[in-house]
Parts: structure tokens; sequence; C-alpha cells
């Protein structure tokens, strides 16, 4: 086991997530890296204090720039609002550091290329973070789409799909703002968990067309406060595109919706693919299954299948157990770390480069779509 000295920049929410996944590090079964995070960089006191809990905490400081400069560090955490992916991103990349970035990997296609060409510069091992497929399920559904034996694709979906914004007195934060989340709005948040898995599967899209919603308009200032600003991100985004499977002629249509309000919804991600064969389908909802489709003689069947809690990375925990969110982050890192360590093998990776500059290429698209009202080739 290679120890791998991580260094968290936006000690956040997502700052903390890397903090409970490396404390129970453990759980893995023959991991080739053990990671532990030893510096956080962040411009808030309270979320630096947090840290002081980890028993692994070497350097709390308000300086990112302490964090890249500092060579005791192998890789970055950088989990920072969308206004300064660009800024703290290059800056890592030039001081020659590996890094997970977090989605949406640049505020808008500008900076997600300009980051890219830093990283390809400086040939640092870079993945962004997309968590969502390492459910067993997923891969599942995944790996079937990528056999073949769906045939012919009829029609893709991917969905990420929350209620976080269903409640109109929720204050304001920098989520809620363009200027810090990215005109982009709810494509820039979520999209990149939507678009990996079909990215991956290499469904190249095209003639993207989008209805991109802003439903709620202004929030209070403060949680309690009649004062209210502008809330100026789109809230919902229903991209629909024509799918091409890299060397092959026909298209299919693709869907990929980014809801921040979808009633009913807590934190739904799907995933299904249709063919004329066989047809796959997973949702989070229904963790413990996916669906499979397929004919027999006449009759159409969708079969309940269940993976058992099997993901990427072996774990303590055996087949016969359930997986959940943290589990996902947990096989994420396990992925990042293993990959970096040139000891991936044949398992499911975390995000690329390419495909988040590509998922930027779709918002793009979206956002000119919906502003011309046509689809952008
Ligand atoms: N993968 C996922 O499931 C997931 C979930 C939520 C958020 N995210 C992404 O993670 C990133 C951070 O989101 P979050 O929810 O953790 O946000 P957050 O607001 O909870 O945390 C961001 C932190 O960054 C700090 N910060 C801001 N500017 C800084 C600077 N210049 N130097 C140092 N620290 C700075 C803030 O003080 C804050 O503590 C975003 O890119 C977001 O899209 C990913």
């Amino acid at each position: 086991m290679t120890d791998v000295r991580i260094g968290i920049i936006g000690g956040g929410l997502m700052g903390r997530e890397l903090a409970a996944v490396c404390g129970r590090w453990l759980h893995l079964v023959d991991h080739p890296v053990r990671p532990s995070v030893v510096a956080v960089a962040d411009l808030n006191p309270a979320a630096l204090e947090w840290f002081r809990q980890v028993p692994t905490i070497e350097t709390l400081t308000d300086s990112w720039q302490q964090l890249t400069n500092d060579p005791t560090l192998d890789v970055l955490y950088i989990a920072v609002p969308h206004n300064v992916h660009e800024e703290i991103y290059t800056a890592a990349a030039a001081a020659g550091k590996d890094f997970l970035a977090e989605k949406p990997f640049g505020i808008d296609l500008g900076a997600a290329e300009r980051i890219a060409a830093g990283i390809d510069a400086s040939g640092v091992f870079v993945r962004v973070s997309s968590e969502m497929p390492f459910f067993p399920g997923a891969l599942r559904a995944y790996e079937l789409a990528r056999s073949g034996a769906l045939g012919e694709i009829v029609e893709v979906r991917s969905a990420f799909l929350h209620s976080s914004d269903i409640d109109r007195s929720k204050p304001i934060n920098w989520k809620r703002r363009m200027e810090t989340c990215g005109a982009i709005g709810v494509m820039g948040d979520l999209g990149m968990h939507v678009a990996h898995v079909p990215l991956r599967l290499h469904y190249q899209p095209s003639s993207v067309y989008a209805l991109l919603e802003d439903i709620v308009t202004d929030r209070p200032v403060a949680a309690g406060s009649s004062e209210k600003v502008r809330c100026d991100t789109w809230d919902n985004a229903f991209i629909t595109m024509r799918g091409r499977i890299t060397g092959s002629e026909r298209a299919f249509p693709m869907m990929w919706e980014t809801k921040r309000i979808a009633p009913g919804n807590m934190n739904t991600w799907v995933f299904e693919a249709q063919g004329m064969d066989e047809g796959v389908r997973f949702s989070t909802r229904t963790p413990a299954y996916f669906e499979r489709f397929r004919r027999d003689g006449s009759e159409q069947i969708w079969e309940q299948v269940q993976p058992g809690n099997v993901s990427a990375w072996p774990m303590v925990s055996g087949a016969i157990f359930e997986f959940g969110f943290a589990d996902a982050l947990l096989q994420m890192w396990a992925s990042y770390l293993a990959e970096r360590a040139g000891q991936l093998g044949d398992r499911f990776g975390t995000a690329t480069v390419a495909e988040a500059v590509e998922s930027h290429r779709v918002f793009d698209a979206a956002a000119r779509s919906h502003a011309e009202r046509r689809a952008i080739n």
C-alpha cells in the first residue's frame, strides 16, 4: 500500500465528504493506496474548524496557494464554487499537482477548454467527480449497454432529479446565482452526472435542443428574511439531442434531464437505454436492482435483477448487503486513486477531462438552443 497525502481546497460540503471517505478507507479490500487528508484550505474559518476532528490533519489555512505549492502533498481535491474553478485548477496543473476536479469543471465552455489545455501542457493526472455510476445497478446497466447486447439503440435517457429547491423560502446561495454558479445554471450543477455514462459509452451528442426553466426567480437573502434577491440560474433543464455511437451511421434520440425542482424526487439519478433486442434501466430510487428488457418470442419482458453490493472495488461488506450514496463516493475515490496508481485494470473509471469538456459543449449548445429556439448542431 502506498500512502497518498491529500490536500483539500474548499472544505465545504464535498470537502467534508472526502474526509469521511478517507476515514473509512478500511472498507475497501486490497486497494493499492492508503489516502489521508492532511491539509485543508478554505476562506471560511468555520469550514476549517470542522476539520480539527480529522486525526490526520496537519495544516489548516485560508490560502489555497499554500496547498498548490506544498511539495509534501501528492493529490489535491478542489471543491470550490464554479467561478473559481479555472483559477485554482490551472494553478494546480501549473504547479504539477494531480487533482480530482469537481464538476462542472469551469464556469463555462471557455473555462473548461482553458483548464484542459493547462492540464495537457503539464501532464498532471486529473479526473472529474461523478459518483452515481458506481452504484452496482448503474455499473451493470453500463456494462450491458457497452456489451452491444441491446442491439440497435432506440433511445437513451439520463437524468438527475432533485427537489432541493422546491421550498421557495430557502435562502439564496452561490449555487443559485449566475455569477458564481454559471449561466448554464442547473446543467453545471448536475450535468456531469447525466453526461458521464452516455459519453463513456461513446454516444456522441449532436443536434441539441433544450428547454430551460427558471421557476423560482427570487429568494430570501437569509433564512427567515423577507428581503429577497434575484435568483437568476436555470432550475431545470431538459436537453434533447441525437446520439451516435462513434463509428456508426445511425443516430438515436438521447435525453439529458437535470432538475433542481422535480417534485417527488429527493436525489434520483437515472440511466436507461433501449435497444431493438434488449433494454436496461437503473434508478437510485430503487438502488437494490436494475431492470432488463428482453423479448421471448412474442412476449416482451422487463425483469428485475439484484446485483448485490458489488461495485467497482471489493468491499468488506459483502454482496449480500445493499449500497448507498456514501458508498458511491468511496468507490469513486477508490477508482480515481487506483487509476492514478496505474492499477485500475478494466474497472469503471471516474469522468475524464475530455468528458467534462464534451459535457460543457452540450450545455453551451443547450443554452444557445434555448435562447434561439432552435437545435444547435
Ligand atoms: N459530486 C457531487 O455529488 C457534488 C455535490 C455537491 C457539490 N459538488 C461540487 O463541489 C464543488 C463545491 O461544492 P460544495 O457543495 O462543496 O460547496 P460549499 O459551498 O459547501 O463549499 C465550497 C467551499 O469553498 C470555499 N471557498 C470558496 N472560495 C474559496 C477560495 N478562493 N479558496 C478556498 N476556499 C474557497 C467556501 O468557503 C466553501 O467552504 C462545486 O464544484 C460543486 O458543483 C459536487
